[in-house]
């Protein structure tokens, strides 16, 4: 396993296991074999749904002295609905009740748009709450790492804008950024952003989220592009390094200095998706899948489904 370091002490693993859509029984099966191949960065969200069952594992496995908690990372996220300051404490601790655990590893700001949950449970009937403000936001995000909830903090989905907002105002540094990176949206600028700031870059649907884009009936914008997985270039590349395409495509954005977090609940899927890193793409290589960059056409994830989303004025893409 590679490792990035992090200003705060600790280290984040390159690979992690992402649990979006990853529920019940399925995924309590899916973290055991996760557990067992070796996977111990999880990154999971409130609005995941998901939190007591990874809880009820981890609790398993360091009961049981399989693993320790100093070997683990754990990721989670502060959910849009509870986008302000007043908020951030009552959503970390419930974190962490549910997940069983002292501490989070890496807590984020899941979305820069903020939104009243006022009992609703599906983000398309919650309403926006356009008065988000990051600043205040995030100091209470800092004093979570100052009370010892979080030993290091981030953001996901915002733009280099906002990033920069909160870098020229914290006394806590953002650690990392987890924004959509994949084959056919590269984002060079963030990521180039990020190397110059210091800050990991987690990718997330690295592998195109298939099921997803099935599920919802949404893609990236430039319909001509084939399914990922099975781009021609891609698959030439995997094949002369005697790969698969996904584990071609994880190691392609581990290189260019990334962390990944592949989500899978198939068994042969999860010990493919962990085997990047006994083998290296070569410039050749990284040329050819650089070149698949679509830019904002390859994009799939927008948070369509909040209503009226873009008339946040905090809407990042
Ligand atoms: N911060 C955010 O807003 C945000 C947004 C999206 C995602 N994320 C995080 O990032 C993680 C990964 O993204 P994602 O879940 O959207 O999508 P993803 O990892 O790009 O793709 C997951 C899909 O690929 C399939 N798959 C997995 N391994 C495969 C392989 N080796 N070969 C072929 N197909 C494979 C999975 O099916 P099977 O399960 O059947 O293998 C699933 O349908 C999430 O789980 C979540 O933790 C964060």
């Amino acid at each position: 396993m590679e490792f990035y370091k992090l200003q705060s002490g600790g280290r984040m693993p390159a690979l992690g296991y992402g649990t979006f859509l990853a529920t019940g029984l399925e995924l309590e099966k899916s973290l055991n074999i996760a557990l067992e191949t070796g996977y111990r960065f999880f990154d999971t969200a409130i609005g995941y749904n998901n939190e007591q069952i990874i809880g009820k594992v981890l609790n398993e496995w360091i009961s049981a002295g399989k693993v320790t908690r100093e070997e683990l990372f754990i990721l989670t996220k502060l959910p849009s609905f509870g986008n302000r300051p007043e908020e951030v404490d009552t959503y970390i601790k419930q974190s962490l009740q549910d997940l069983r655990l002292d501490y989070i590893d890496m807590y984020l700001i899941h979305l820069p748009i903020g939104l009243f949950k006022n009992g609703k449970s599906l983000y398309s009937d919650m309403e926006l709450d356009k008065s988000t403000d990051h600043l205040k936001i995030w100091k209470k995000m800092e004093d979570q790492v100052v009370n010892g909830r979080a030993k290091s903090i981030g953001l996901s989905n915002f733009n280099i804008k906002q990033v920069q907002r909160i870098l020229d105002n914290c006394k806590i540094r953002p650690e990392s950024l987890q924004n959509e990176n994949h084959l056919y949206f590269q984002s060079p600028e963030v990521v180039q952003f990020c190397k110059l700031n210091n800050i990991i870059l987690i990718a997330y649907s690295s592998l195109g989220m298939k099921s997803f884009r099935e599920l919802i009936g949404i893609s990236w914008n430039n319909k001509q592009l084939p399914e990922m997985l099975e781009n021609d270039v891609l698959v030439k590349v995997a094949n002369k390094h005697g790969k698969t395409p996904a584990q071609a495509l994880l190691r392609f954005i581990n290189q260019k200095g990334m962390s990944v977090i592949p989500k899978s609940t198939n068994p042969d899927r999860i010990v493919e998706n962990f085997q990047i890193f006994d083998f290296k793409l070569d410039t050749e290589d990284m040329d050819a899948l650089c070149s698949l960059d679509n830019g904002e056409s390859g994009r799939i994830v927008r948070f369509t489904m909040i209503k009226n989303i873009e008339d946040h004025p905090e809407y990042p893409f």
